[in-house]
């Protein structure tokens, strides 16, 4: 057996299996180190495409092989199995394996491991592959049966339960699915069940299953999960389908969830939420995966990807539906706005980097490399443009005609398109080409006014990315509307749809030229580029209805103060200062809306601003300006800040959006209040806090102004039994740290006693932390890079997979100086030799380097 060199894997050269499966018949009798997996599997031949029969395994211990019951001559790589056609059946037969693993000694998190004295399974991308021989691939759907044996009470897998005894438990999934969707639980667990009963009367068992302790935190995902059920049925008219829905939080977990059919695994950190232990912003994302885990059961389970190269129509189908899903239950707005910081900050990073690709990649290497910002978030966004492009009464007819054509199918983009091309009756070619170019495109802008008619002349390009020189025009769906000068709206929003590279509309009839609120609720995934004064600027913070466009003034104001002042080294403009002033304290305003208004741009969004503008960046200057600024800002509002502060306190805490807005612009402002007060208030807030958003909030406050040592000691004594509390208290420290710090504090932490690097969530808190804070990262003597380098060259043979996605870390490197940037590729280069290194890593690493 000879480890082969890893393989590039083309869209174009997709070719059927040899063979279907019907069904599927799993045994496992688990144990630590030695789980015996019997299978069998009742294969047919594909007559468009006979050939020998190919199953994917790896790392499994062979101990039999038959068919129809009898010894066949096979041969085993490394990777496959395979028999050759001549000595296979013509029509339909039974392959029957046993294999043996070890889930106790897999640190990698794929296929069958342990997590705190409990088994579980990650499968997707590939990950069956590890538990047994198999068809790894998602075009090849089947019924499973499964029967577990153990002596832990508690034994789960996909579909409903079907018989139990003493020390065994099986299972049966009626719906056929790919072997990726696959799941098996077995451990002491408890229980915290509910019910649901869907719009046809059907009684649907639910739980969520978790380790002694923790069933006081899952109150509010079994209740996200009801409110998700019935969104699902309410929105887009589906039903849930089996008798029971299953949830299981689990401590080692490489990503957030994983929507396995009728047996969803979560990361602990995304399910588990109590008032004491989580922040605001963890129930909001626990409500939004369990939704979308759950959205999955129709877009992906249900409805599959032929490859994974369809991955987006999964991914980025269930992402908008899970946005949608949480702008109904909290504010669109504010969502709108999170959305938009949050594929700026990841997706337009990416795009503008070594590491851009196609929503629809074409080739990969390593699968695992791909569930990127770009298939997730661009892919949620080209959703959302199609959407405004044909309206939504024919968006619900596609889903649901998509839906009924279907069901039960392994399908492609095409396949979606095609729906929409069906009930709209247009040609939607233009608008696929989303889904094979890369780049953010550059939309510019500029308007002529001439007796009553505006003008307004966009022009578009799209930058060059890795592979692809030459761009077309994008199809744009751009919102505008207008306002006259004493600030009414004389045109309500509309959609243009740009489609050429330069193109002009017009506006007639208006009898005082209007200002233009251009690109409402960011009707598309470009770059603006738009010269505007500050003035029609604050104009627009004023008047705009759009509360998208509103704060992306505030944003742009605020951007433009930070980079004169990095630049120029001057005075932040008075506009800025007084319409930041005007927005914060407006109490007519939701206070979510105003936290964002007062949050500053990011440091990172501002190197890419500079680089964008043709400044190299340089992280201290960034850091000082950003500090200086925060400074100034609460010299500004010093009259105003502790009246904000006393007015946003919300009282007894709900996890729901009023309560959560309130206390993150109560947080924003005591921010800046310690920058005044030498800690007063967040020391009380500190002491009294009865929740973890403002016990968390007011230990930022202070370590963010270099104080807070004997809050962040006392924090450590209250909360030390608790893995997810103490993941937040690892971030802070590295999260808050001063750019010549950051390295340091990172590195003494690893030392710690409750540092592990074999649990994901743990070394992301570090290490995660020290790439998001970009001074310290980026700090002159590259102590970080090399720090961060050196602890991914240790995780890589435990865990390549969560390696490899950290290393998007080093991926904007030609954003700065030459210096970094030698530091930087010095450190990707050593980590590119090291001996034994993942294909994953490899493939990131090299993809970075753009070798
Ligand atoms: N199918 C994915 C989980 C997954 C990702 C499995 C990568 C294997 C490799 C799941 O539906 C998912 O997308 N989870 C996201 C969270 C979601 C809210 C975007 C995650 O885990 O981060
Ligand atoms: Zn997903």
């Amino acid at each position: 057996m000879t480890a082969l060199a890893p393989q590039t894997i083309f869209l174009k050269d997709y070719a059927e299996p040899h063979h279907w499966v019907e069904t599927v018949h799993l045994t496992f009798a688990l144990a630590p180190r030695a789980t015996r997996v019997t299978s069998k599997i009742v294969f047919t031949p594909n007559t468009n495409n006979l050939g020998d029969l190919i199953l994917n395994g790896e790392q499994l211990s062979l101990k039999s092989v038959t068919v129809n019951g009898a010894p066949v001559s096979y041969e085993v790589t490394d990777t496959h199995l395979t028999v050759k056609q001549a000595d296979l059946p013509c029509e339909p037969f039974t392959f029957e394996a046993e294999v043996e693993i070890s889930p106790e000694t897999n640190t990698a998190l794929e296929g069958l491991y342990m997590s705190s004295g409990m088994y579980c399974t990650q499968c997707e991308a590939e990950g069956f592959r590890k538990i047994t021989y198999y068809p790894d691939r998602p075009d090849v759907m089947a019924v499973f049966t499964v029967r577990v044996e153990s002596d832990l009470p508690v034994m789960l897998s996909n579909g409903n339960p079907q018989a139990a005894g003493a020390g065994w438990a099986e299972w049966h999934d009626p719906w056929p699915k790919p072997a990726y969707l696959f799941a098996l639980v077995a451990g002491d667990l408890l229980a915290h069940s509910g019910s649901f009963t869907t719009m046809s009367g059907k009684d649907v068992d639910l739980n969520i299953y978790v380790r002694k302790g923790d069933e006081d935190k899952c109150a509010f995902g079994m209740q996200a999960l009801i409110d998700s059920m019935r969104w699902d049925e309410r929105v887009y008219g589906r039903e849930y389908d089996l008798d029971i829905f299953n949830i299981v939080a689990v401590d080692d977990f490489n990503m957030g969830a994983m929507e396995n059919k009728g047996l969803n695994i979560f990361n602990s950190s995304c399910v588990l939420a109590s008032p004491e232990t989580s922040t605001d912003a963890t129930f909001e994302r626990v409500e939004g995966i369990i939704a979308h885990e759950y959205f999955h059961n129709w877009t992906g389970n249900r409805i599959t990807c032929r490859d994974w190269f369809q991955l987006c129509l999964k991914e980025g189908l269930t992402v908008y539906r899970d946005q949608m899903f949480s702008g109904d239950m909290r504010s669109h707005a504010v969502k709108r706005i999170e959305e938009v910081l949050q594929l700026r900050a990841r997706q337009f990073r990416e795009d503008n980097g070594p590491l851009a690709h196609n929503v629809r990649p074409e080739s990969f290497v390593e699968i695992n490399n791909f569930y990127t910002a770009t298939v997730y978030e661009k892919g949620a966004e080209v959703i959302g443009m199609l959407r405004r492009l044909i309206g939504d009464e024919a968006y619900y007819k596609g889903c649901t005609l998509y839906f009924d054509r279907h069901d039960g199918q392994a399908v492609t983009i095409e396949d979606w398109i095609k729906v929409f091309e069906e009930v709209t009756g247009r040609d939607l070619a233009h608008f696929a080409q989303w889904y094979s170019q890369a780049g953010t495109p550059r939309l510019t802008v500029n308007e002529t006014w001439d007796n009553g008619t505006l003008t307004l002349n966009f022009t578009q390009s799209t930058p060059a990315t890795p592979g692809q020189e030459v761009k077309k025009p994008q199809v744009l769906p751009i919102m505008v509307g207008l306002i006259a000068p004493d600030g009414t709206e004389v045109v309500p929003s509309t959609v243009l749809e740009m489609t050429e590279s330069a193109q002009s509309f017009t506006f007639d009839g208006l009898s005082e030229r209007p200002v233009a609120s251009i690109l409402r609720d960011f009707s598309a995934p470009v770059i603006l580029q738009r010269e505007m004064d500050a003035k029609t600027r604050a104009f627009l913070l004023a008047h705009d209805t759009d509360p998208f466009n509103t704060w992306e003034m505030g944003r742009m104001l605020a951007k433009d103060t930070l980079v004169a002042m990095i630049v120029d080294g001057v005075e932040p403009a008075r506009d800025y200062l007084d319409a930041l002033k005007t927005m914060v304290t407006d109490a007519t305003k939701d206070p979510a809306f105003r936290a964002l208004c007062l949050a500053l741009p990011s440091q990172d969004d501002m190197a890419q601003t500079l680089f964008d503008a043709g400044v190299t960046p340089d992280p201290m200057a960034i850091y000082e300006a950003r500090e200086n600024l925060r400074h100034i800002l609460a010299a500004e509002l010093k009259d105003d800040l502790p009246a904000l502060y006393a007015a946003n306190d919300a009282g007894a805490f709900k996890p729901d959006a009023d309560g959560s807005g309130k206390r993150s612009l109560r947080m924003a402002v005591l921010s800046l209040l310690t920058l005044n007060d030498q800690g007063t208030a967040a020391q009380n807030l500190f002491e009294t806090a009865d929740n973890m958003t403002e016990q968390a909030g007011a230990l930022t406050a202070l370590l963010s102004a270099g104080i807070g040592q004997e809050e962040l000691a006392s924090f450590y004594a209250q909360w030390f039994h608790d893995r997810l509390v103490m993941d937040k208290w690892f971030m802070m420290q590295v999260a808050a740290a001063a750019p010549l710090d950051a390295a340091r504090i990172a590195q003494t932490l690893t030392e710690h006693a409750d540092f592990s690097m074999k649990n994901p969530n743990r070394f992301r808190a570090v290490f995660g932390a020290l790439a998001g804070n970009h001074g310290g990262f980026h700090a002159p003597d590259g102590a970080a890079y090399k720090l961060l380098a050196d602890w991914l060259i240790q995780l890589d043979p435990l865990n390549p997979q969560t390696t490899a996605r950290m290393c998007g870390a080093f991926e904007t490197w030609k954003r700065y100086d030459a210096d970094r940037g030698d530091m930087i590729t010095t450190q990707l280069k050593r980590i590119l030799a090291t001996k034994g290194l993942s294909g994953d890593t490899t493939e990131m690493v090299t993809r970075i380097l753009g070798a």
